[in-house]
């Protein structure tokens, strides 16, 4: 389905042409000035200056024909004026605003089509990597916001028929491991442990090796040693090392799939760093071998500064000095290994933005490492960080690092707390339920709803409030037209209108139409707070129009179609959008 403002775009340069008119100039954009009118011509003021001419004499001319232009034979503008200082101001004609609702109705795809929306070079296939889980370490709240976000940016890129590869880069190789495993040995614990054990061990064997000063705790220097030594051993694969870490492996694996499974984040691949264990060796080899590394105090670096750099860019160290490898060799070598694997045509990291440097150092290493079969787009997602009310990195009660799973009971706790305290009538449906739907979504859409480069207060309370830019507000809103529906007992909606519609409801329609341009917009700026902003917003316009209207007692049959075509627009597209945010909705809250 071809968008309204392309289909009067199209006649706009027919009309223009006939007119002596650069057709090139012929496009109409959404008013800023939404109460005066819903688009707006701009391009007077350059085809003035072409001319010579004065803007306003130019925008009166234009408005005197465009006034005219038909879409499908219906006048397309029921108002067409020429403003100062240059112009033409337009206000779309009903009964062609009702067409456009009624095709995005009769479509399952709310007329949106990822081949029309995007720019004929857009990628087919990106690869997202997203997540980064530390294997035997919890996932703190640090994890949260890379793993929504990246949900949401791979579902929108389905949605608008992107194949996508989601991986979510384990980070499964580090000395963590060592640790863990030296820790395991000394607990008598290598037969049985769980995940619960992993848990308490991580901290306690980190604690161990490295000491803190400020409690007095002095560092076990011959434990850290073993810890880097096992870690070295099951880089080698050396045993036992190898066998535990692979148990250490599949239980965090598990567990990580059930903590991402409640969040709705699902990857195709559990690769880690680990993968490309025994690329890492031979690439850097090669490497050496075509000059591209070369030795630098001991070890091995490229050069990937370029001219253009404003921020100073370090070369990019590959081998230490001991032979070892390091985090930028595992990140090059996965880049080899997705080359040899899959077939993107674009890469998108979502990966806390203190990583920027690395990265962009990865990515520029491979380029000129010839690791790339074309030459492909590199976007780090620069995600911000999630902070608490004191304005700094979010910490537990005891000061330690917020685990996600903590953050996740809270939300749930609480929002149960707001259901039993609000005494809602929630007749045999299961509460918790509800609570945990309610809960899960008042922190998702907190993360979502902020930029994801934007650093944002962390604040359960406002992202719990029924009122405002947050989750529970947009599902509310979806609750109310279902249960409007229900007492309606409206099964298909009649789509063709017949009636007038008042400014409200324009308003809402003429933002439903839109709805393929926010998702556009969204995916060219890999932002999916544009979609949040969208759906708050018509959100709260239905929430005006339903308190302005009497829908189930209406009277004029005319006037209720209308009605109940708008609740149907606005729950399609909200939901359409919660899907690509991965929010779940209960049925009532
Ligand atoms: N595991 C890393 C961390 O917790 C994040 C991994 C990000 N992805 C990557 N390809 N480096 O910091």
């Amino acid at each position: 389905m071809k968008s309204i403002i392309s289909k009067i775009n199209n006649e706009l340069k027919k009309i223009f042409s006939e007119h002596g008119f650069d057709e090139n100039h012929a496009f109409i954009s959404i008013s800023n000035r939404p109460e005066l009118a819903d688009y707006q011509i701009n391009s007077c003021f350059n085809i003035a200056k072409a001319l010579k001419k004065n803007p306003v004499e130019v925008a009166t001319e234009m408005a005197g024909f465009v006034r005219d232009l038909k879409v499908e034979g219906i006048n397309a503008f029921t108002k067409c004026e020429a403003c100062p200082p240059g112009f033409v101001n337009l206000k779309l004609n009903d009964e062609l605003l009702f067409l456009s609702v009624e095709e995005v109705l009769n479509d399952d795809k709310l007329g949106i089509d990822g081949k029309e929306i995007l720019p004929s070079d857009a990628p087919k296939c990106i690869l997202l990597d997203y997540g980064g889980a530390n294997v035997a370490k919890p996932l703190h709240v640090g994890h949260l916001r890379v793993a929504v976000i990246g949900e949401a940016l791979k579902r929108l890129y389905n949605r608008l028929g992107i194949k996508t590869i989601g991986d979510v880069h384990l980070g499964d190789f580090g000395l963590q491991m060592g640790l863990v495993i030296e820790q395991l040995k000394d607990d008598n614990m290598l037969d049985s442990f769980t995940i619960s054990d992993l848990e308490i061990i991580y901290p306690k064997a980190s604690l161990r090796a490295k000491g803190d000063k400020n409690n007095g705790i002095e560092s076990d220097t011959e434990f850290d040693a073993r810890a880097h030594e096992a870690t070295k051993k099951l880089q080698n694969d050396v045993e036992p090392e190898t066998s535990i870490w692979k148990k250490i492996l599949k239980i965090s694996i598990d567990d990580l799939k059930i903590r991402y499974g409640e969040l709705n984040v699902f990857f195709d691949y559990y690769y880690g760093e680990s993968t490309v264990k025994d690329i890492m060796g031979p690439m850097v080899d090669e490497m050496i071998k075509k000059r591209i590394a070369y030795e630098s105090e001991g070890a091995y670096v490229i050069d990937v500064k370029e001219d253009t750099d404003k921020k100073e860019m370090p070369p990019c160290i590959v081998r230490k000095s001991d032979g070892a490898v390091l985090y930028a060799t595992s990140d090059i070598a996965t880049i080899k290994f997705r080359e040899e694997n899959f077939d993107a045509d674009e890469y998108v990291y979502i990966v806390d933005k203190r990583q920027n440097l690395h990265l962009t150092q990865c990515f520029r290493a491979s380029k000129k490492a010839g690791l790339l079969k074309r030459d492909k787009i590199f976007h780090h997602v620069e995600v911000g960080t999630m902070n608490g009310s004191d304005g700094r990195a979010l910490k537990s009660r005891d000061g330690g690092v917020f685990k996600l799973e903590t953050l996740i009971k809270d939300a749930k706790d609480k929002a149960l707390n707001q259901l039993k305290a609000n005494e809602r009538d929630l007749k045999g449906l299961d509460e918790n339920d509800i609570a945990k739907k309610i809960g899960i979504a008042a922190l998702k859409y907190g993360d979502l709803s902020n930029s994801p480069t934007r650093d944002y207060i962390f604040d359960l309370e406002k992202f719990l409030s029924f009122q405002g830019n947050t989750g529970p507000y947009i599902l509310y809103t979806l609750v109310r037209i279902k249960s409007i529906f229900e007492k309606l007992g409206v099964n298909k909606v009649d789509t063709k209108l017949n009636t007038d519609c008042d400014e409200i409801v324009h308003k809402i329609f003429l933002k439903s139409i839109k709805y393929g341009d926010i998702l556009f917009d969204a995916y060219k700026n890999y932002d999916t707070s544009i979609i949040c902003k969208y759906i708050y917003e018509l959100s709260d316009d239905f929430n005006s129009f339903y308190h302005e209207h009497s829908i189930i007692n209406e009277t004029d049959e005319n006037k209720k179609a209308l009605y109940i075509v708008v609740c149907n627009i606005v729950d399609k597209i909200v939901r359409d959008a919660l899907s690509i945010l991965a929010i779940e909705i209960p049925d009532k809250m």
